[in-house]
């Protein structure tokens, strides 16, 4: 996105983000989940977080629904709506990431392209991770009954139902959460965050 003024210049932290990771024992980062509705996002990133808090991580969950009760208040389901929800999310996420916080997104996020703006504001440190359910399970589990409110015609633009949904083509990691159990489902993704955000033992307070 371009920045309107001319007279914005960035200010310098004293604190290096390398510092504050070394600090917390782990890198910083984002991990995008990515899917349907009903295919475990929420499930999954809140679970990851509860476990992680309880190792110690910094780390925290950006969820959809909560995001556009504040954040993004002011948006809909359009497609410009959408786009610009993922793109204010993966600024934010890019924040948090610069704190030193590993941070979990749980967005439909339908869009390819959005994705892609959204790992380019972390600049590197993104993993996208398709939550791979196909619509009928979705369906089938329905926790909020928003399937059978959209196939009553009740909620237009919904995903896998009346608006598209893009699958990732380049994806970090990709469960899919409607052939395995939850708790399988959190092993592989704290696996993954193990193998890929941990910094060596934690020194012994
Ligand atoms: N492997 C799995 N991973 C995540 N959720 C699962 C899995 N298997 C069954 N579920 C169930 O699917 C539902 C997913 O709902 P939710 O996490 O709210 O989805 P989303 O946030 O993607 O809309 C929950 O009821 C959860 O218990
Ligand atoms: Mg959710």
């Amino acid at each position: 996105m371009t920045i309107k003024s001319k007279h914005i210049t960035a200010v310098e932290h004293r604190i290096a983000r390398q510092a504050r990771c070394a600090r917390n024992r782990h890198r910083s980062g984002v991990l995008w989940l990515t899917g349907l509705s009903g295919s475990g996002k929420t499930t999954l990133a809140l679970g990851l977080e509860h476990l992680l808090f309880n190792r110690g991580w910094q780390v925290y969950v950006l969820d959809g629904d909560n995001v556009r009760h504040g954040l993004s208040s002011d948006l809909g389901f359009a497609p410009k709506d959408r786009t610009e929800n993922i793109r204010r999310i993966g600024e934010v996420a890019a924040l948090f990431a610069d704190a030193g916080l590993l941070v979990l997104t749980a967005f439909i996020s339908p869009y390819r392209a959005d994705r892609a703006v959204a790992r380019k504001a972390a600049r590197g440190d993104f993993h996208e991770i398709y939550l791979q359910a196909n619509v009928a399970a979705c369906e089938e589990r329905d926790p909020k009954g928003l399937y059978a409110k959209a196939r009553r015609g009740e909620i237009p633009d919904f995903t896998g139902i009346s608006a598209p949904y893009e699958a990732p083509d380049r994806s970090e990691l990709t469960i899919d959460t409607a052939a395995t159990t939850v708790e399988h489902s959190l092993a592989v993704l704290h696996a993954y965050v193990e193998r890929n955000f941990a910094l060596g033992d934690r020194p012994v307070a």
